[in-house]
C-alpha cells in the first residue's frame, strides 16, 4: 500500500525510514519532509490545514495509510475528516487528541480515573491563580492549558516567578493557549517517557525512553524540544511499566472511551518516579522527538503493521518485538537553537559518519541545496546508534558526531549521563 507521512522533524524521518522496510509499503509519500526524508519518500508541498485537499491527494495516489507525526494537525481535527473520507489515519481524534491540547482536560480525567498524578488547581482569571499560590507555596508549577510548543511550563522556585508566569499567561504569551492556567504542585524524581499503541480498546505497550529536555550539557540552560535520547530508560523496572499500565494507561483508556472519545494512535506518557511510584506529568498524543528515533532504531517488528492494527481496532492480535539493545540519539542543532537558528549552512561528513558501526543519522531541520545539505531549522539531525550498553551506543554514536564538520551546528557531549551513571554503578 501507499503511505502518506505528515510533518518534517526527526521523529517523521525515522518513522518514514521504519515504513521503508515494511513488506506492505509500496511507495511512501511525506508532507513536507526533509532532505533525509526524501531518500525514502517522495516530499511534497501540500497544505495540512486544508483537510479537503489531504483527502483528495489520498483518492489520487491510492493512500492506504495516513501517519499523522506532529500534534497540532491531530489538535486540528485532520483524522476526523479523513475518516469521515473513509481514508485510513493514523493518530486520535480532534476530541482525544485534547490528552495533549488541554492540559485541564487531562488532569480532571486523571481526577475522575483515580490516576497518580500532582495535585492541581485550574485557573482562567489572574484574581483566582495568585490567590492558588498564595495557597499552594513554592516551587510550584504552572502550565498554560493548551499548545505552546513546549514553552508553555514554568516551574517557580519563588512567589514572585510564579505570579510573573501567571501574568504573562494571562497577558496572552501563549496566545489562546494561555486563556486558562493549570497551577500544579512540584512533583519530585527522575522523569521517564512510556510508549504504547492504542486502538481505542487494547492496548499495546511499545517501549521505554528518556529524553534531555535543556539545551546544555549537565542539563542546563532553557529547555528545547529534546536535545537527545535514550531507550530504554533503566529507571523503568518491569514493575514500574506494569504499574504504570495498571494506574495511568488502562484508566485513561477506560476514561476516554466511556467520555465518548476512544483513543486511537500513539500515546505518549511522561511520567515521574517519585517515591510513591509512576505519576503522570503530562500525555502527548504523539511519538516524542527525538524518542521516535531511539525507539524506531530498537523496533524489529513491521512498523506499518502495527500502525494499521491500532487504526482497524486489531492491536490484540499483533506483537512488537524489540532489539535488547540500547539505542541513543544525540541531537545536533544550528547555533542560537533554542532561540533564532542560523539557517543556510552547510553540513558535510554525513556519509562518513552514516556509515559508522551501529548509527542511522536522522535529518530534521534539512535541506538540498545543489550537492549540498544544509541547516533549515534549529534541531537539524538525530545521530542515532544502538549498543550492548547505553554505554556502547553513546561512544559509537559520539564518533559519528565527530565526522560531520558542521561548524554551525552544535551538540551536548553527555547525552545519555544518568543511564551511564547508573550502569556503571552497576558493574
Ligand atoms: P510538560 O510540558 O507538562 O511535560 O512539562 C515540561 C517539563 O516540566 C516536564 O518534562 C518536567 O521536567 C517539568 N514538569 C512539569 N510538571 C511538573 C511537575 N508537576 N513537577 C515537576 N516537574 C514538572
Ligand atoms: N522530546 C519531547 C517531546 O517530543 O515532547
Amino acid at each position: 500500500m501507499n503511505v502518506l507521512l505528515i510533518g518534517s522533524g526527526g521523529r517523521e524521518h525515522a518513522l518514514g525510514w521504519a515504513l521503508a522496510k515494511s513488506v506492505k509499503v509500496a511507495k511512501i509519500f511525506c508532507a513536507p519532509g526533509n532532505a533525509g526524508i526524501a531518500e525514502v519518500a517522495t516530499c511534497l508541498t501540500l497544505d495540512v490545514s486544508d483537510h479537503a485537499a489531504v483527502a483528495k491527494f489520498c483518492a489520487e495516489e491510492e493512500i492506504g495509510l495516513v501517519v499523522v507525526g506532529p500534534e497540532a494537525p491531530l489538535v486540528d481535527g485532520l483524522v476526523d475528516s479523513l475518516h469521515a473520507d473513509g481514508i485510513r489515519a493514523f493518530g486520535p481524534s480532534k476530541a482525544a487528541a485534547a490528552l495533549e491540547g488541554s492540559k485541564g482536560f487531562t488532569k480532571d480525567l486523571c481526577q475522575a480515573q483515580g490516576i497518580p498524578t500532582a495535585g492541581y488547581v485550574r485557573c482562567s482569571d489572574l484574581a483566582t491563580a495568585q490567590a492558588a499560590i498564595d495557597t499552594r507555596g513554592v516551587p510550584i508549577v504552572i502550565k498554560a492549558d493548551g499548545l505552546a510548543a513546549g514553552k508553555g511550563v514554568v516551574i517557580a522556585q519563588t512567589r514572585d516567578q510564579a505570579n510573573a508566569a501567571i501574568a504573562a499567561c494571562f497577558e496572552g504569551a501563549f496566545g489562546g493557549a494561555g486563556a486558562e492556567v493549570v497551577i500544579e504542585d512540584f512533583l519530585q524524581g527522575e522523569e521517564a517517557s512510556f510508549f504504547v499503541l492504542v486502538d481505542g480498546e487494547h492496548i499495546l505497550p511499545l517501549a521505554t525512553a528518556q529524553d534531555h529536555k535543556r539545551v546544555g550539557d549537565g542539563d542546563t540552560g532553557p529547555n528545547t524540544g529534546g536535545m537527545g535520547a535514550y531507550s530504554p530508560a533503566p529507571v523503568m523496572t518491569d514493575e514500574l511499566v506494569q504499574r504504570t499500565l495498571d494506574e495511568i494507561i488502562t484508566p485513561t483508556v477506560k476514561g476516554m472511551a466511556e467520555r465518548g472519545m476512544p483513543y486511537q494512535g500513539v500515546l505518549y506518557a511522561g511520567l515521574m518516579i517519585t517515591d510513591k511510584g509512576p505519576e503522570l506529568i503530562e500525555y502527548n498524543v504523539r511519538f516524542g522527538d527525538p524518542e521516535c528515533q531511539v525507539l524506531m532504531a530498537r523496533l524489529q517488528s513491521d512498523l506499518a503493521e502495527l500502525l494499521i492494527a491500532t487504526c482497524d481496532g486489531n492491536l490484540d492480535a499483533v506483537k512488537a518485538q524489540w532489539d535488547d539493545a540500547s539505542a541513543l540519539c544525540v541531537v545536533m542543532a544550528a547555533d542560537g537553537y533554542p532561540g533564532a537558528a542560523k539557517k543556510g549552512s552547510v553540513i558535510s561528513g554525513l556519509l562518513a559518519a552514516g556509515q559508522s558501526a551501529g548509527v542511522t543519522i536522522f535529518h530534521a531541520g534539512t535541506k538540498q541545496n545543489g550537492d549540498h545539505i544544509v541547516a533549515n531549522g534549529g534541531r537539524v539531525l538525530g545521530i542515532t546508534a544502538v549498543g550492548a550498553t547505553v554505554k556502547q551506543a553513546q561512544s559509537r554514536a559520539y564518533a559519528a558526531v565527530s565526522k560531520i564538520d558542521w561548524p554551525d551546528g552544535f551538540c551536548r557531549s553527555d547525552i545519555g549521563w544518568r543511564a551511564v551513571a547508573r550502569e556503571e554503578d552497576l558493574a
